[in-house]
């Protein structure tokens, strides 16, 4: 009990020293610099806010919105807890006095991710058709480098026709004209993050043959043409085909 007392002291007499009056925030993981908390998607972040003197109720503000707290984590001191989703990345949590919001601390949060890539994909596409495979490369910090590859190796954009185009979400690659010798095969995006390591996905493509393709809408439209060419004939002369049948 005494040892865990020494620490808690030392900190209390450190408060009362630098602080007479105010409302200050501890995080688990630390801040590590400018009110910047880093942490990782559903790691937990736990934020107390201390007041350094008087015991009066605290309110906690997630990005100016008021978090509701329960009774008896309000005066004097009060924690929230932080199951981080994307949403949550840049995210600033405020406390402040109930009484004086100009008595407050805020800190950051800093979400980190790494892109969504993993397993593999079958896709079928017909010889003539356009081929687009597409990576989700969207990580927090950005990955720093995409590559594909076919057969394992790097995908020769020129010689097969391809199109190669990055964005800070998907890493696209399409080819328009799909021929089986030049492109069929295992495809492979690969993103490297700068702090999780690399992420890859697999695309199994097979190239069927150009199916005929029935032209069926043209036909639909033919025969419709036809039936009221005929219908419209037949109402004109109905008269006269009465008066036949008379
Ligand atoms: C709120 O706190 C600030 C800073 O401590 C102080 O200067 C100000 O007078 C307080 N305002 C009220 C209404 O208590
Ligand atoms: C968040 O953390 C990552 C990883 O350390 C870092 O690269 C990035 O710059 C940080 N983002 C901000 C806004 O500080
Ligand atoms: C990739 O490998 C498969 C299986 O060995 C082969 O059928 C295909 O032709 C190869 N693709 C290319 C573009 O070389």
């Amino acid at each position: 009990m005494k040892l865990m007392l020494r620490p808690l002291l030392f900190h209390l007499l450190l408060f009362c020293a630098t602080q007479t009056f105010g409302v200050k925030i501890q995080s688990v993981p630390e801040v590590i610099s400018e009110g910047l908390i880093e942490t990782e998607l559903e790691k937990t972040v736990s934020l107390v806010c201390h007041e350094t003197q008087v015991d009066e109720e605290l309110v906690w503000l997630r990005n100016g919105a008021v978090v509701n707290l329960k009774e008896g984590n309000k005066n004097g001191q009060s924690s929230v807890c932080v199951k981080p989703i994307y949403d949550d990345n840049g995210a600033t949590f405020t406390c402040h006095l109930k009484k004086n919001a100009t008595v407050t601390a805020s800190v950051t949060l800093n979400v980190t991710y790494h892109p969504q890539l993993s397993g593999s994909e079958e896709v079928a596409v017909e010889e003539e058709a356009e081929l687009v495979l597409q990576c989700d490369i969207w990580a927090n910090p950005p990955v720093s480098s995409v590559s594909w590859t076919l057969n394992g190796s790097i995908v020769d954009l020129t010689a097969g026709g391809f199109l190669l185009t990055n964005d800070a979400f998907t890493s696209q690659l399409t080819a328009k004209d799909v021929e089986k010798t030049l492109h069929e095969g295992t495809y492979q995006c690969s993103a490297t993050s700068p702090k999780f390591g690399d992420y890859s996905k697999q695309f199994s493509v097979t190239v069927t043959e150009n199916t005929f393709k029935f032209p069926l809408m043209p036909m639909v439209a033919g025969l419709v043409v036809v039936c009221l060419t005929v219908l419209l004939a037949v109402f004109s002369r109905w008269k006269r085909i009465k008066k036949c049948c008379k």
